[in-house]
């Protein structure tokens, strides 16, 4: 069948925003997403519902991470102006500090485009930290979003979810119409047979779920040895995500009550909306993010005589980077995607 001539094996945010790109050039109908776990569910091998999820000066430096965080932005701003509360996406003020060792190239380069950026006075910086910025950037509710997304693919662009843990990556290849898969399966790229990417390891990281009201700013802090975050959660009833720690080659799906309590006197300290407006816990939860050494792999390869794209190792940057890699995985396939466009049966020849 012609809808199994695009598959995408996954369907967090990684492989959400390819068929989004996918289903904006018109192929929807091509499209078949297996995966595992789908949007609403919540496991320690799915990562996307666990982000906070805040647009930050975190991600890599290097040209690829450059870009991806710029198309990104575009993509997140654009979303949150023209149907933010559908998409679950809004504009939000947004701090960041550093206590040392700012990436400054990286800083340059997203001064250009951040809507509102400011280098904040030395004098107006918290102790111990020794350089801010501030700008209008973006806050997702995570696991609203990647449901957002699920249903509009589904119901206004024709995508076919099926829900479905496959053996090896080429498995994804068993019908002959298959022309392309798009591989996104995230911190799976680890063992999955086929693809056993030894680059690939977890980053855990433990946030703190809490009522607060209060809270309308992004902020967070960069110490040594810490990451500490207060992101407000967009048409949430007022919810916000504090955090957090980053924790390499960690994989380990409990929550502990220490890590929590560190969590809320590290961000009442940092945020004068969390202290002063107050907080009530609501849950804590544990997520793995799927880090790459080397960064992120979006690269095409040819298996069974037809492509394959890669598309995973994103880390803590998914939300953020992840229309930008999608974007540039769509367009390694460009040749295959051109020839189905042609092809779209006898009506299309009338
Ligand atoms: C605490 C925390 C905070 C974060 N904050 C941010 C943030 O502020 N901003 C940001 O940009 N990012 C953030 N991230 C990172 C972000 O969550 C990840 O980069 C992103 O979710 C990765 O998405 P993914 O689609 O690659 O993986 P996943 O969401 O894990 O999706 C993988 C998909 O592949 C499927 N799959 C795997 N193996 C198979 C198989 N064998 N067969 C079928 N299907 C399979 C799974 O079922 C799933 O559908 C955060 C992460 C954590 C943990
Ligand atoms: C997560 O994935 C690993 C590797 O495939 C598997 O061994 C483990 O049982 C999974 N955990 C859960 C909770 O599904
Ligand atoms: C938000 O920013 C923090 C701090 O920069 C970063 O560690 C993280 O990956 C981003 N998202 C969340 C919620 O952790």
């Amino acid at each position: 069948m012609a809808q199994e001539s695009i598959i995408i094996v996954g369907a967090g945010i990684i492989g959400l925003d390819v068929a989004l790109v996918l289903a904006e050039r018109g192929l929807g109908p091509r499209i078949t997403v297996y995966a595992e776990h789908l949007p609403g569910d919540t496991s320690p091998n799915y990562t996307s519902p666990w982000a906070g999820c805040n647009f930050s000066g975190i991600s890599g430096s290097d040209k690829n991470a450059l870009r991806w965080d710029k198309l990104g932005y575009a993509h997140l701003m654009r979303l949150a102006s023209e149907r933010g509360r559908e998409a679950y996406v809004a504009r939000a003020h947004s701090i960041e500090y550093w206590d040392s060792d700012a990436p400054r190239d990286k800083i340059r380069a997203i001064s250009e485009y951040l809507e509102d950026f400011r280098v904040i006075p030395a004098h107006e910086l918290p102790s111990g930290v020794e350089y801010g910025i501030s700008a209008t950037t973006v806050t997702v509710n995570a696991p609203k979003h990647i449901e957002y997304l699920f249903r509009r693919l589904r119901d206004q662009h024709g995508v076919r979810f099926v829900r479905r843990r496959l053996d090896s990556i080429d498995a994804a290849f068993a019908s002959p119409d298959t022309k392309v898969v798009f591989h996104c399966s995230g911190i799976a790229a680890r063992t999955l047979p086929g693809v056993e990417d030894g680059k690939c390891f977890p980053t855990r990281g433990q946030v703190v779920l809490v009522r607060a009201p209060a809270v309308k700013s992004n902020v967070m802090r960069h110490g040594r040895g810490y990451e500490t975050y207060v992101i407000p959660r967009p048409h949430s009833n007022g919810n916000a995500i504090l955090g957090g720690y980053m924790q390499k080659g960690v994989f380990d799906a409990s929550t502990y009550a220490q890590e929590s309590e560190s969590i809320v006197s590290r961000t009442t300290g940092l945020s004068r909306e969390l202290r002063e407006g107050g907080l009530e816990v609501l849950a804590a939860f544990a997520g793995m993010r799927p880090s790459r050494e080397g960064g992120a792999r979006v690269e095409r390869e040819e298996r069974h005589g037809r492509a394959l794209v890669h598309n995973y190792g994103a880390g803590g940057t998914g939300f953020q980077a992840g229309y930008g890699m999608a974007l540039d995985a769509v367009a390694a396939a460009d040749d295959v995607l051109r020839e189905l466009k042609g092809d779209d049966g006898p009506r299309s020849r009338l």
